[in-house]
């Protein structure tokens, strides 16, 4: 396949740096994700010297701004749907007195020694006299043909440069299906306490992209493997092992979640539902006890976990929206389709649950058949069967009963005006009253009948109308 050279945005990059006495090459993410066939809207350019002025003269020709990072030596422009970045590039060497590294112009070779992975470090040439050509001073074409993530340089120092590194090594591991070669593998053992001088923000963006890669286990055995899980996120690694009394043992909630995980991401790419999955048994630990009559137990874990969630979220950086509720909601509700198709499926407890889950339901029953995680063929069958059932009686109900935004149909403010009250403890309980009896399927979800139903509560609570 012909590369992207032909772009006139490419060949005017290479023309401006050539009237200059400078050379300019793509580098990085653009170059790789055209190998792998990905689509790639980011295009880095390294310039020998500044990119700066490079960048400036571009944005002169298209008629469009350019945004200067001055402290960082580089420049942004947007061209149609394209971001392109520039860098002029670096070379960094370590004085023997100092910690501190000089950073100085250097080679493209430098700059692409100095890269995280080698098939990220591949170039190609914009300079006029051998336009197209690829750079791959450190093997990136061999690496990607092998599937591998490898270091440029000694992994120790790609790792300490930038701690995050050992995060992105997991998550193009995930996201590409490749292997971490063994040196920088271990590297990323011995080096992980270092992940604890990069921002959270940056290890969270790492750790939704491992999320919402093909097939997420990957990036997590990788994280536990590393030792990297425990120091980013405890609760999950908390989540391992297998506890036995007698002949009693649980199964590894660690792995049972990352079977759900992948469930759930075989289905929807929504990255909150794959959260909820993620945190769904995350109580399993506090809540664990051994009954000698039951074994093993988790009374009460989805409560706990969904009381988990805020914090989680708070410490991770993730936002404290209608998202976070959303996943909360779906960890407090994800046993009750369970339960629910256990016993005879009835009317009102599915309107219990479409009440409860409003416009998440369908979520929540994705949620709960990733759940079921067992090897026994029979039972994945009978629990898959009845949730089909759940479905079906849901939509019926539905249909009949407009449960999922549930409005009540006579209003707290109805009462208070029939009755000439303000409001007190005897509108709650016939609003409460109204709710239940339609929830049971007493009443219908209907003025009339509510309205009905209202009078004869009222009565009983010795009111009379005004
Ligand atoms: N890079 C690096 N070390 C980092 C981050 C980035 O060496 N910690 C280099 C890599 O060469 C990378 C390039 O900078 O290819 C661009 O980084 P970025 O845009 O973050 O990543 P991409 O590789 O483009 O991949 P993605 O867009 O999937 O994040």
């Amino acid at each position: 396949m012909e590369k992207p050279l032909e772009n006139p945005l490419l060949k005017t990059v290479g023309g401006i740096a050539a009237e200059r006495g400078q050379q300019a090459f793509v580098i990085g993410g653009y170059v790789r994700d055209w190998y792998l066939g990905r689509p790639c809207t980011d295009i880095d350019i390294v310039v020998t010297g500044s990119g700066i002025e490079i960048a400036r003269e571009l944005g002169k020709r298209l008629n469009t701004n350019v945004s200067v990072f001055k402290n960082f030596g580089t420049a942004m422009l947007r061209a149609g749907d394209m971001e392109v970045e520039f860098v002029g590039a670096r070379k960094e060497s370590y004085r023997t007195d100092s910690r501190k590294p000089i950073v100085e112009d250097g080679t493209l070779e430098d700059d692409q020694f100095r890269r995280d992975f080698t098939i990220n470090a591949m170039a190609w040439s914009l300079n006029p006299d051998d336009y197209g050509d690829l750079v791959d001073p450190f093997g990136g074409m061999e690496d990607l043909e092998k599937c591998i993530i490898r270091t440029p340089c000694d992994p120790d120092r790609t790792f300490s440069d930038d701690p995050l590194r050992m995060m992105r090594a997991v998550r193009f591991a995930a996201q590409l299906g490749f292997d971490i070669e063994p040196e920088t593998f271990d590297a990323i053992s011995r080096n992980r306490e270092r992940i604890s001088i990069v921002s959270t923000e940056r290890i969270t963006a790492e750790l939704n992209k491992i999320i919402l890669s093909p097939v997420p286990s990957i990036g997590f055995e990788l994280m536990d493997l590393t030792g990297l899980l425990p120091l980013i996120f405890p609760e999950l690694a908390a989540l391992k092992g297998v506890d036995r009394v007698g002949r009693h043992a649980h199964k590894d909630n660690f792995i049972h979640t990352l079977k759900v995980l992948d469930n759930v991401a075989r289905v929807s790419d929504d990255l909150w539902l794959r959260w909820a999955a993620l945190l769904h048994d995350i109580a399993k630990p506090k809540t664990k006890a051994y009954d000698p009559k039951n074994g093993w137990t988790f009374h009460g874990h989805e409560v706990v976990g969904s009381k988990m969630v805020p914090r989680i979220f708070r410490q991770m950086r993730l936002p404290l929206n209608e998202k976070m509720k959303f996943v909360t909601k779906l960890v407090f509700l994800h046993l009750r389709p369970i339960v629910l198709s256990e016993d005879e499926v009835t009317d009102s407890a599915v309107r219990r649950l479409l009440f409860e889950a409003g416009d998440d339901v369908e979520a929540l029953m994705t949620l709960c058949e990733a759940d079921i995680t067992s090897g026994i063929e029979s039972k994945v069958k009978r629990y898959l069967e009845n949730f089909a059932l759940v479905r079906r009686k849901m939509e019926e109900i539905e249909e009949k009963d407009r449960i999922r935004n549930f409005q009540p149909p006579v209003s707290g403010e109805l009462i208070m005006e029939t009755y000439g009250i303000g409001p007190s403890r005897e509108v709650g309980i016939i609003k409460d009253g109204i709710k239940e009896a339609i929830l049971e399927g007493r009443i219908g979800n209907n003025y009339e009948q509510a309205f009905a139903l209202m009078e004869e509560l009222a009565s009983g609570l010795g009111l009379s109308k005004k």
